[in-house]
């Protein structure tokens, strides 16, 4: 079995590096980031230009701009409700899209990729906090099962590569992310960015009491989208194995905590409201880190400044946010 040779070291600075999705909540931040850190050769194509469950023009793609380094950014993503909605195109499109562009990645011999998983496709009922040695030990969360499997065989693929070719690409898995760029629609989008809207609107029309799904008391754990940027790139030039790493900030918050932060981030005054026929979904979600931190990398955003910062970016963004 091939094991890579590979001795992760700082990234060539001049070196072609494709980001898949760079218009993204998290590929932008990792050109954000990229940028900031000096690399002068970054390519990203929106999906109207290259359409990447198009096999033919990813190949296309690949054999033009011959990329160094890919982070592979791009996916149909979405909250619980969409991903329960379309499981078949969560499942389909994010597959096409992975696999094409990983083939190409290899046909091109593509030094260093990083792929993203997440940390819904743990199993359901896994121990908490989640472990990297957790994956594939469980049944999956049936709401975005479909979902989960796309990305675990991207993960799959990632560590084949490694063993069939020696190529010493890597996979991250994140938690739950916000900041900047995040998706605000009232149908696709994740419980932070959704609080946001909510309450902005609550405060604006003055509406004396805002009413949330459930109990509150489920714990989540949130990282802002800038640290996960900075996670990625110490990871490419630090990390070298066939396991994902957890990245994440290693503590949580009740959804009743992040409300009142969230309200408070705002502006907002009213009444804080819970519907609690309305499902919880599962009690607890928090990512065990220490591999991460034994790594030497550690989150540097706190919730209430993370919030703040993406409040002021939801008003400054009211015509171009994604609805
Ligand atoms: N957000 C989170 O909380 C979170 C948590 C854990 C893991 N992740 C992972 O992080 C990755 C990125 O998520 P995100 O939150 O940044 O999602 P996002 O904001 O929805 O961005 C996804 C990007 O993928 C691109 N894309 C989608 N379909 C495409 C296609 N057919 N061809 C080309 N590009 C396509 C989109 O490009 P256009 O904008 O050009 O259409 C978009 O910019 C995903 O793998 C996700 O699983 C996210």
């Amino acid at each position: 079995m091939p094991e890579t040779s590979y001795a992760p070291s700082a990234l060539d600075r001049s070196a072609t590096f494709y980001v898949a999705g760079h218009r993204g909540l998290v590929g932008s931040a990792i050109w954000r980031r990229l940028e900031d850190e000096g690399f002068s050769n970054l390519v990203g194509r929106a999906s109207s230009e290259l359409d990447l469950k198009d096999r033919g023009a990813v190949f296309d793609f690949f054999a033009a701009e011959k990329p160094r380094y890919v982070a592979l950014a791009a996916a149909k993503v979405g909250g619980i409700l969409a991903n329960n909605t379309y499981p078949v195109d969560f499942l389909s499109e994010n597959l096409r899209i992975q696999t094409n562009v990983m083939d190409a990645a290899l046909e091109h011999g593509v030094e260093r990729l990083l792929f993203l998983g997440s940390s819904c496709i743990y199993p359901k009922l896994a121990p908490q906090p989640l472990k990297e040695e957790y994956l594939l030990t469980g049944h999956l969360e049936p709401t975005n099962d479909a979902y989960a499997i796309a990305k675990i065989a991207g993960i799959l693929q990632v560590q084949a590569v490694r063993r069939q070719y020696g190529l010493p690409w890597i996979s991250a898995m994140p938690t739950n992310l916000y900041g900047p760029g995040d998706n605000f629609s009232s149908t696709g989008s994740h419980v932070l960015p959704a609080l946001i809207r909510r309450y902005e609107e609550a405060r604006l029309s003055g509406a004396e009491s805002v009413t949330n799904w459930g109990t509150g008391s489920p714990l989540r754990e949130f990282l802002h989208v800038d640290d996960m940027a900075k996670a990625c790139l110490y990871l490419l030039e630090n990390y070298d194995g066939p396991e994902q790493v957890n990245v994440g900030v290693g503590t949580d918050v009740t959804i009743k905590e992040l409300a009142q932060t969230v309200a408070d981030a705002v502006g907002y005054q009213g009444a804080i409201e819970w519907d609690t026929t309305k499902p919880d979904g599962t009690p607890r979600k928090l990512m065990d880190v220490s591999k991460l931190t034994a790594l030497g990398w550690k989150a540097s955003i706190g919730l209430d400044e993370g919030i703040r910062r993406t409040v002021e970016w939801f008003r400054e963004h009211q015509d171009d946010f994604r609805k």
